[in-house]
């Protein structure tokens, strides 16, 4: 398997999708090398993948699943890595039901003027640059400032820096695709910026989510502080890196489908069902965080031995054709059927409700607003960006239809 056809990594866009059919092709459980010398077991069938995300033979590998990992001083590592996701119960359940007491859905459903109000200004912005005739990278102008700004805004983080947050954050989740030292200096750079966050709440305490995490209680119970930046950090990376790849896949899908593009201009409230379909079509969260076997395994025939790690392809089940018939197709019709894009089981996404008033928000302002845009670059042109975790675009080149090419694109 060559890093371009490798269904994890592989850069070329539509080459990920085309390596995991392939792989799908000969069953639901494979072998699968990563980088830094070592391997993975990937479910890509839609019942097998279920069923994996709810079997306790399946723990979570905590926070030193790979090598990069193990190269974080421990504090480091513990106070940004000792979330939630990477939990198992009884702690899991702890930390889950204590970010749950301030992570409400009237907090989430208080966020929708914010949304729309971020999402205004974006795309005010973006008609601007499209209506003076220049392609315009949509990921970097649009799909990256709206969620976390969202998510700064729902923390109450005032002082985002974007270029930092974005080098952090890519860095993060680039995990075991970039230098070590890289990933090193992110992880403790993102560190000191989340402490310095969580000690002006102590000093000034808002109205924000934040501020709600350091005050939590479950009876005597409350979060350490390493359990405080740690789901901090859950929360920035989470809260605005799914979204914005899930936001960007959406566009793409919809641009590469113009009837249904269409469709969406002729009645924006269908943007429910746009971004629901595309959650399926073009899973931005490429795998659940690895878990690792405690006794041997048999999957539809499949014998995996303990101690192996595992993670299920969400991109794999969710076109996995005895679930979904003609799976490459991107069909608002399809909308409502059970996709795996937020995972499934006890880890279940904590933010589908955000990230789909986020992802409904953002699609009608966009169809309201640019009928005829459109992809400036050919599809087969654009780029994965290296991550195991996330699958989401380098960029997206969009412009107004007749916008004259000679024009060019600018990059932000
Ligand atoms: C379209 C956007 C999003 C997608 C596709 C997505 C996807 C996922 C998936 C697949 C998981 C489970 C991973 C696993 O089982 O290993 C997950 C968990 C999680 N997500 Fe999301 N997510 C999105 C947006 C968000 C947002 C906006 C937030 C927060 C503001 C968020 C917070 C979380 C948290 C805290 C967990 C861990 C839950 C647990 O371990 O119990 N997500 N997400």
């Amino acid at each position: 398997m060559s890093i371009d056809d490798h269904p994890l990594i592989a850069a070329p866009n539509g080459a990920r999708h085309a390596a995991l059919a392939a792989l799908a092709a000969t069953g639901p459980v494979h072998w699968v090398p990563l980088p830094l010398e070592t391997h993975v077991w990937l479910i890509t069938g839609f019942d097998e993948a279920r069923a994996a995300l709810v079997d306790d033979r399946l723990v979570k590998a905590g926070a030193d699943a790979t090598p990069a990992l193990r190269s974080l001083r421990p504090e480091v590592a513990t106070g940004l890595h000792y979330h939630m996701l990477v939990k198992n119960p009884p702690d899991h359940t702890r930390l889950r039901k204590l970010v749950s007491t301030a992570f409400t859905r009237s907090r989430v459903e208080a966020m929708e003027p914010k949304i729309r109000r971020i999402c205004d200004g974006l795309v005010g912005g973006l008609v601007e640059r499209l209506n003076r005739g220049e392609s315009v990278d949509a990921l970097a102008v649009f799909a990256y400032p709206l969620p976390l700004g969202v998510i700064c805004e729902l923390l109450g983080i005032a002082d985002t820096d974007e270029d930092r947050m974005r080098v952090w954050s890519r860095a993060l989740l680039a995990d075991g695709t970039i230098p070590v030292e890289e990933f090193v200096r992110s992880n403790e750079e993102l560190l000191v910026f989340l402490r310095e966050q969580v000690a002006q709440k102590r000093r000034a305490p808002g109205e924000d989510l934040l501020t709600a995490l350091t005050q939590a209680r479950d009876g005597d119970d409350r979060l350490t502080e390493d359990e405080l930046t740690s789901m901090a950090a859950l929360l920035v990376l989470a809260g605005h890196e799914t979204t914005m790849n899930q936001l960007a896949n959406a566009l793409l899908a919809l641009l590469t489908h113009p009837g249904q593009w269409a469709k969406l201009c002729a009645e924006p409230a269908l943007a429910d069902e746009a971004f629901e379909e595309a959650l399926r079509f073009d899973s931005a969260t490429q795998v659940s965080i690895p878990a690792v076997t405690v006794a041997e395994m048999d999957i539809a025939g499949t014998v995996i031995p303990p101690g192996e790690l595992v993670m299920v392809s969400l991109p794999g089940a969710n076109r996995d054709p005895k679930r979904f018939p003609d799976p490459g197709t991107y069909d608002l019709a399809r909308a409502g059927e059970t996709h795996m894009a937020f995972g499934h089981g006890i880890h279940h996404c904590l933010g589908m409700p955000l990230a789909r008033l986020e992802g409904r928000i953002a699609l009608r302002a966009l169809a309201e607003a640019v009928p005829d845009l459109e992809l400036a670059v050919p599809a087969g042109g654009l780029r994965r960006a290296p991550s195991l975790l996330i699958n989401g675009l380098e960029a997206l080149p969009v412009r107004r239809s007749g916008a004259r090419p000679e024009t060019g694109w600018a990059e932000g």
